[in-house]
């Protein structure tokens, strides 16, 4: 008889990330995906509804699913809306994931946090784990907040910090690359800095490595890519490869930002840890030809 799969329980299933996580891991595990605002359906996940800042609901739901193990995308993960409204944006971020954290520790569940490169302020990458954090804007706070009620509580938790993230999730905004993507093909012109660099990395190897950190021991680690890369130099890149007019891409400099979150130009990770542990992000080109593939477009000069 075939062993049951470990139960996984996935915050944010309806996300970015969240969605890549789940379509990754239901090859392996018996997967339960959330969603608050956007009922998503991911073939071979249950969908379980859950408003994170509820406490109760959280409770309840974790103990329904009993999982084996919990990788929580959830957040409000825009700077601007974490910028625009900190207390709401908070009770998510900060304190649902620090309940989220109390309910594993106390029945001893692996747990995986998100969180990102921007709890530096970009001004002397490459940073490594041990280097000290410093946001600028509410979004790496509440980050970091959200780290230190977690190793406080569940120092066995691993807590991974994302680079920029590519790729594609259907009923979802599918991030950086997909408004490049919607903007070019509406004939808008995309303002990409020149000057604001990331390790960036395709949503699948992201979604391997977080599944990969369930069964790894606590700490802080960094998933980023092993290329580091302007915004700009990624719509170069993206254009070499589209049937889109080059003209619409415009250079803009980070320092001319006018959005509310101040930002940080530079947050490229070291991740030689991860890589050690068993992190193997797709070479950069590769990803960005699967994720402009996977939306139907034909890649020009694929990489062989
Ligand atoms: N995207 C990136 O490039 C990037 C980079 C670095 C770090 N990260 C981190 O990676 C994680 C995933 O990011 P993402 O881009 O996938 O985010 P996303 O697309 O904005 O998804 C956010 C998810 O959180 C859920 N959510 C929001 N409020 C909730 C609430 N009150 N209760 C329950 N669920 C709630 C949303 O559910 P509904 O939509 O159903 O409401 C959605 O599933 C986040 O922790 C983010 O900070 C992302």
């Amino acid at each position: 008889m075939e062993k049951p799969k470990k139960r996984l329980l996935v915050t944010g299933a309806s996300g970015f990330l969240g969605y890549r996580v789940c379509m990754e891991a239901q090859k392996n595990w018996q997967v339960f995906g959330t969603h608050h605002a956007k009922p998503v359906a991911v073939a071979g996940v249950e969908a379980l509804g859950l408003d994170l800042t509820n406490h109760d609901d959280l409770a309840h739901s974790v103990k329904q699913v009993r999982p084996h193990a919990v990788i929580h995308t959830a957040a409000v993960s825009q700077p601007e809306d974490c910028q625009a409204h900190p207390a709401s944006s908070r009770a998510i971020n900060v304190s649902a994931t620090a309940n989220l954290a109390t309910l594993c520790a106390r029945d001893k569940i692996p747990f995986v946090f998100t969180s990102t490169d921007l709890v530096f302020d970009g001004l002397n990458a490459p940073y490594a784990e041990t280097d000290p954090v410093s946001p600028v804007n509410e979004y790496g706070r509440q980050k970091v907040e959200a780290e230190e009620a977690i190793r406080r509580i569940c120092p066995a938790a691993a807590i991974c910090r994302m680079p920029l993230m590519f790729g594609h999730a259907p009923g979802t905004g599918s991030g950086f690359l997909g408004w490049m993507i919607r903007a070019l093909e509406k004939g808008e012109p995309i303002r990409l800095f020149t000057d604001e660099y990331r390790t960036m990395v395709d949503t699948v190897s992201a979604a391997r490595g977080l599944i990969l950190f369930t069964e790894k021991s606590g700490g802080t680690y960094h998933l980023g890519g092993r290329r580091r890369i302007s915004r700009h130099d990624m719509g170069l890149a993206l254009l070499q490869r589209g049937p889109w007019d080059p003209s619409l891409l415009i250079r803009a400099s980070v320092y001319d930002s006018t959005g509310l979150a101040p930002r940080s130009p530079d947050v490229s990770l070291v991740s030689e840890s991860a890589y050690a542990l068993g992190y193997r992000p797709t070479d950069f080109d590769r990803a960005l030809d699967e994720g402009i593939r996977s939306r139907g477009i034909v890649v020009r000069n694929p990489d062989p």
